[in-house]
């Protein structure tokens, strides 16, 4: 008999808790990914409350779903650990999470899923908020939809830091540039027939427009996918993991005292769809 989930969603439009999945289930059910995937096609963002889930656990079950994106500045190149501890290999850039976006922006084929887990929490603050991108869409005027398909969108590290870091030392500049930087269509049809919008930190202005007027768009087609109704902000317990699409929906950090040690451990399932 096929594997069954029980679900309950966690607000109208983003996101589900999975309430019969334990670590048993994680390990032995072999018929959990699939469920699994396809509820997450379904809520865009799943969660699984208070188990909690180690890193062998997690990296165990994220490759069952397919291949693993390798940090091999991390000690475990399956897991990076998510925190402002200054001997974190990637502490530099961790700020700009603060801002909507989705992970692997300026790859060809981004990231199919993210499984992030709670290790330390900061005292307040510091949930994680998520949003659809393919709402996003959804949304547009049928007029916007039909002007927004020939739009192209650069996407460079220097546009997520910037956010972060508003007047850059030479330094910084240069250790930016070092990052590629790539050209997305604004709406990316999926396979599955959806279709979403490619924006969030990493959009710096769209190709062939003025500069600012791009920029002036993107901003407001920011703040209408993320606008609070249409948010989910998940309140962090020790031992959740929450794992999100990252094809259709947007993530942004929310605000901590940075001095607290919050420590967030995450597995990346590798994309299999460029964005086209
Ligand atoms: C990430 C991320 C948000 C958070 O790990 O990619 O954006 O709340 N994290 O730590
Ligand atoms: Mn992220």
């Amino acid at each position: 008999m096929a594997t069954t989930l029980t679900t309950r969603k966690l607000t109208e439009g983003v996101g589900a808790e999975l309430v019969d999945v334990d670590i048993d289930r994680l390990r032995n059910d072999e018929e959990l990914p699939e469920a699994f995937m396809s509820a997450l096609e379904e809520f865009g963002v799943l969660l699984l409350r208070g188990l909690p889930i180690d890193d062998e656990v997690q990296v165990e079950f994220i490759r069952k779903m397919g291949d693993i994106v390798q940090f091999p500045n991390y000690p475990n190149p399956d897991v990076m650990e998510i925190s402002f501890d200054p001997s974190n290999p990637n502490v530099r850039y961790f700020s700009s999470n603060d801002h909507w976006h989705f992970d692997g922006s300026m790859d060809e084929t981004p990231a199919k899923a993210v499984a992030l887990t709670a290790h330390v929490l900061a005292s307040d603050g510091g949930e994680t908020e998520f949003s659809s991108s393919y709402a996003a869409y959804d949304l547009l005027t049928d007029e916007e939809k039909e002007k927004f398909a020939k739009l192209r969108v650069l996407h460079k590290f220097e546009a997520i830091q910037r956010r972060s870091y508003s007047d850059p030392t030479p330094e910084q500049l240069e250790d930016w540039a070092t990052w590629p930087e790539r050209e997305h269509p604004l709406v990316w049809e999926h396979r599955s027939g959806r279709r979403s919008l490619v924006i969030g930190h990493s959009a710096s202005h769209i190709v062939g427009m003025d500069f600012d007027e791009g920029r002036a768009l993107l901003a407001d087609l920011e703040k209408r996918a993320t606008s609070p109704d249409r948010v989910l902000r998940h309140d962090w317990q020790v031992g959740d993991m929450v794992i999100w699409d990252n094809l259709g929906l947007l993530h942004r950090a929310c605000p901590f005292n940075r001095t607290e040690p919050r420590r967030m451990h995450r597995t990346t399932l590798a994309g299999t769809e460029p964005i086209t």
